[in-house]
Parts: C-alpha cells; sequence; structure tokens
C-alpha cells in the first residue's frame, strides 16, 4: 500500500534516506570502513577504458558515474544511450569494461546493448535493482541497488541507490589504480555515510518545494541549469517534470545557455538551477546572473553555504544541507524529484501511472 502517502511516487521519495543506507550497508564493510565489491571476474586496476550505457534517468545516473570515474579514478569512460550505443558501434579494445545500469534489468535498449558489448569481449558489470532479470543472468558481474520494488513509473529511489552504488565503484576502482589512498577513501566513505541523515532533512523543505511547484505549475516551459555533475541533475528534473507533469522541460548544462537557449529566456520561462556550494559555484552564479538580467526568473537548489550568495538573484531557494561536494548529486537529486512531484499534483495528473509510458519498456 502506499502507507497514507498520496501516490506511491510520494512514498518512494521518501525512501531515499533509507534506500540509500541499505545500498551502503551492500557495498562497505562496517569494521573496516572500505568498500568491497563481490569478486570480479578482471581487474579495475587495468581495464583500459569503461563504457556506460542505459537509457532515461538510469542514463543520467550513468553520466555522474562519468564525472566521478573520470576525476576519482582517472578510468576514460564513453557514455551513450543504449538506443545509440549500440548503433553507434563504439571501437573498443576487448578487456573493456561494459557499465550498463537498469531498475528493471528488462529494458530491450539496454539488453541488446549489452548484447552487443558481450560479443566485443567486453567485461559486463550491471547496477541493477530487479535482481534476477534478464540483464542480471546475461552479466558477468551486478551490483544491486537495494531499493525495493519501485511501483510509481516515474523512477525514484531506484535512482540514488544507483548514484549510490557508482559512487562506491568509483572508490573501489580509484583505490584499485592508485589515484585514492587511504586517507582519501576513508573521507569519501564518510561523506556516503552521512548521506542518509543529510537526505532525511531534504523533506524539511518541503514547504518550500511546494512554494517553488505553484510557479513552475503555471509555466509551459522551463529551463532547468547545472554544471558538472550537477547537469545529469538538472536533466533528471527536467525528465521527471515532463513525465509527469506534461509541462516541457529542458536541460542544460550552465555554461552553454548562452551559445543558444538564452533566447528563450522571458518571465514566462522559469529556471531552475541545481547549485550546491562545489568549485563550480562562482561559475554557475554569473551563468545565473546572465538569465537574472535577461528577465529570467530563477528558483534555485543550493544549501546552507550558497544560500546568502544565491538569494541576492533567486526569486526562490530551497536551502539544503551542505555536503560533501563528492555526494552533492546524490543530494540534489532529491528536491528536483519532489519539485516534479508537487507540480504534477497541482496539475492532478495521474502521478503514479503518466500517459504513454510504462514501467518497463520491452521494445527497441
Ligand atoms: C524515468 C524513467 C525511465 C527509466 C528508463 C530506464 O523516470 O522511469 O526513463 O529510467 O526507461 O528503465 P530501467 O532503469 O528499468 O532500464
Amino acid at each position: 500500500g502506499k502507507d497514507g502517502y498520496r501516490h506511491y511516487m510520494e512514498k518512494e521519495l521518501h525512501e531515499h534516506p533509507l534506500v540509500i543506507g541499505q545500498t551502503l550497508q551492500r557495498m562497505i564493510d562496517p569494521a573496516t570502513r572500505k568498500v568491497v565489491l563481490p569478486d570480479l571476474p578482471f581487474d579495475l586496476a587495468t581495464v583500459p577504458r569503461a563504457v556506460i550505457t542505459a537509457c532515461g534517468s538510469a542514463f543520467y545516473a550513468g553520466m555522474v558515474g562519468r564525472y566521478w570515474l573520470e576525476e576519482i579514478a582517472r578510468l576514460p569512460v564513453d557514455i551513450d544511450v543504449a538506443s545509440e550505443m549500440r548503433y553507434r558501434d563504439p571501437p573498443l579494445s576487448a578487456g573493456s569494461l561494459g557499465l550498463l545500469i537498469s531498475q528493471s534489468g528488462e529494458t530491450a535498449d539496454t539488453l541488446a546493448a549489452l548484447r552487443s558489448l558481450r560479443e566485443k569481449a567486453i567485461h559486463i558489470l550491471s547496477v541493477l535493482n530487479v535482481e534476477h532479470s534478464t540483464m542480471a543472468r546475461e552479466s558477468d558481474v551486478m551490483l544491486g541497488t537495494v531499493a525495493g520494488p519501485e511501483i510509481s513509473v516515474a523512477s525514484t529511489k531506484a535512482f540514488t541507490a544507483q548514484l549510490t552504488v557508482l559512487a562506491c565503484l568509483t572508490i573501489a576502482t580509484a583505490r584499485a589504480r592508485g589515484t585514492l589512498d587511504p586517507i582519501g577513501e576513508e573521507e569519501l566513505v564518510a561523506a556516503l555515510m552521512d548521506l542518509p541523515s543529510r537526505a532525511a532533512e531534504v523533506f524539511n523543505q518541503g514547504n518550500a518545494i511546494r512554494q517553488m511547484a505553484t510557479i513552475v505549475a503555471e509555466a509551459r516551459d522551463v529551463l532547468y541549469l547545472g554544471r558538472g555533475s550537477m547537469f545529469p541533475v538538472a536533466m533528471e528534473g527536467a525528465l521527471k517534470l515532463k513525465e509527469i507533469s506534461y509541462i516541457h522541460a529542458e536541460a542544460y548544462a550552465a555554461g552553454e545557455m548562452k551559445h543558444g537557449p538564452i533566447s528563450l529566456i522571458d518571465r514566462t520561462v522559469p529556471i531552475v538551477a541545481s547549485v550546491p556550494s562545489t568549485p563550480l559555484f562562482d561559475k554557475t552564479l554569473s551563468n545565473l546572473q546572465e538569465a537574472k538580467a535577461r528577465g529570467g526568473r530563477l528558483l534555485v537548489f543550493t544549501d546552507t553555504q550558497g544560500a546568502d550568495r544565491v538569494s541576492a538573484i533567486a526569486e526562490q531557494i530551497v536551502v539544503l544541507p551542505r555536503v560533501h561536494d563528492f555526494v552533492a548529486p546524490i543530494l540534489q537529486t532529491i528536491p528536483v524529484q519532489m519539485l516534479a512531484y508537487e507540480v504534477a499534483v497541482l496539475k492532478g495528473t495521474d502521478v503514479d501511472q503518466p500517459r504513454n509510458l510504462a514501467k518497463s519498456v520491452t521494445v527497441e
């Protein structure tokens, strides 16, 4: 049942802290506080490159994974949506790592990409929520997200669980490749272990998010902006809004806005920006100032440290707990999903069963 929540989506949004915690319990040894992976039939220290492929929200999780694996583990990463990866046929040396991400483990495009990578002697590591799925059977190794069943068609908790697994995989890969020393690992693990409590605090911002939702619900088009690992968070926010509220939304890398979409900006196109106080804060803030100068209405997700500087230009602001830069994309995902949910509720759509969509897409 929905346990008193209005929709399964609302219930599942509230499961974020639990699901992140459960997934960490699976990946981190409580005694040593080290990431422990199952035995792998390949060596993370020597894989020449990773190729990440997935669809929809799972693809955005993969994009965050790319930032982490490149920056922290110095592993070259290629990424594409599964429906393109398969036909692009990128040149890959045997022994590369195929990283497939899927909640259901049954998505036809992702499964087809998995099979075509296998044919090229690529090792297949899948991040899956359904552990007895077709993709699980056809992978060399599976890392499980411990999100439990997701009923709402729009994915929520599976996404943060995927990010949690990818964060742990990044730590293990970085250790194997010698780019992260024990002190560095301790710091990143501590940041992850801190997340469930910080994630629970996001729900204190319910009123501020509902206020933002009243502005978004009036719009026909919405722009989402973010930089670095916050760009895929913006994409996730835009996808969720489209899916369940039927409002057109597009996500841009904040620095790309001036190369075109800035001409769209006026009072009727609200801008939702995800701007925690990471090293990219100043650059993103100046992009927002450009938008503001052109009459844009800024709806901003930031943290306690960024709040003062953002409040000068933002019409609405949601202040989240300050967390380590590494885990900021996980925390910042929760409020953008909540925003889409509240907008859909205001619009009165069928939140759990949006039109034209199915939970598992089994055609290519
Ligand atoms: C978004 C959503 C879809 C799925 C996509 C992949 O809310 O639900 O975009 O993320 O269809 O599905 P899985 O993860 O089952 O492969």
